[in-house]
């Protein structure tokens, strides 16, 4: 990727599948330069290859393991330090759906290095540019387990829960600058990461399932609408609207400063 293109650039974690894969297609479209970075460099090259052939996208593939501390400061380095990166998105994910009296102490430590560290650490690494220009976008991509769990999902749903809040957190701080974060809650979608993290695709309810093309394009269609939370697939927003509601109600009530009476003698 030249650096002398004029083009602003946006850069996507885990884009060698999936999700990841379809945002670096769409941002290629939209006329975005790319930095992908993932693991698995072949799946990179053919990416980087029709990307640049269909749009004429500069693409830069960095190859890394951003559970990895080593190469996360590598990501972390060439972020901070290209002018250009205007969008990140934090999509790279990893599962591992089981219980956690089964779950060995890595698959937990990498669900939460990459899940939570990983996305931390790139959004710090963009984040001095972004407001010294008051401009850029982040990107989060959490998950409905979210704000849910299952008995497999411990670990994923606690690293999810953790994207959420650090997402709303952001948008608060961030409110009063040119700075959009973005938080997608998508629900099962047609991606690697199912099989991956032993829980196969095709044992899923398919009628529950969208692909990622859907996914990205709906999420997209949020981002461009200004949505601060897309929840992909849910039609009601009504619900959404409860659920907001319901969350503020309740931390209000917390704010009394004494227990509650059914928590006291008598
Ligand atoms: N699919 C769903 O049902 C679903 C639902 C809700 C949320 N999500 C979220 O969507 C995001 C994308 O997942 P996906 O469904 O598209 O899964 P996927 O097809 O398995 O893609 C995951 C991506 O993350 C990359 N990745 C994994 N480990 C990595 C590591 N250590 N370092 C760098 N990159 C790594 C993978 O690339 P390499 O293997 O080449 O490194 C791959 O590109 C994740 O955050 C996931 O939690 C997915």
């Amino acid at each position: 990727m030249s650096d002398s293109s004029s083009k602003q650039v946006a850069v996507v974690t885990g884009a060698s599948s999936g999700i990841g894969a379809v945002y670096a297609d769409r941002l290629a479209a939209r006329g975005y330069d790319l930095i992908l970075v993932a693991r698995r460099a072949d799946r990179h090259e053919a990416l980087s290859a029709r990307l640049t052939e269909a749009y004429g996208a500069g693409v830069e593939t960095i190859t890394a393991d951003l559970t990895r501390d080593t190469d996360l400061a590598a990501v972390e380095k060439v972020l901070a330090s290209d002018p250009r990166v205007s969008l990140l998105v934090n999509n790279a994910g990893v599962a591992t759906l089981k219980p956690f009296a089964q779950t060995t102490a890595q698959e937990a430590a990498t669900q939460v290095a990459l899940n939570i560290t990983a996305l931390t650490r790139l959004t710090q690494a963009v984040l001095p540019a972004f407001l010294a220009k008051n401009s850029g976008a982040i990107i989060n991509v959490a998950s409905v387990l979210s704000i849910y769990t299952l008995p497999v999902s411990s670990v994923y749903s606690g690293t999810k829960g953790y994207v959420l809040n650090f997402s709303r957190g952001l948008q608060q701080e961030l409110a009063e600058t040119g700075v959009k974060v973005q938080l997608v809650l998508p629900a099962a979608t047609a991606t690697e990461i199912w099989d991956l993290g032993g829980v196969p695709l095709a044992s899923l309810d398919q009628a529950t399932v969208m692909n990622a093309e859907n996914l990205v394009d709906a999420a997209l269609a949020g981002f461009d609408k200004g949505d601060e939370l897309t929840w992909p697939s849910v039609a009601d927003e009504g619900l959404v609207e409860n659920y907001e509601v319901a969350r503020v109600a309740l931390f209000a009530a917390s704010q009394n400063g004494r227990p509650a009476p059914r928590y006291t003698a008598g």
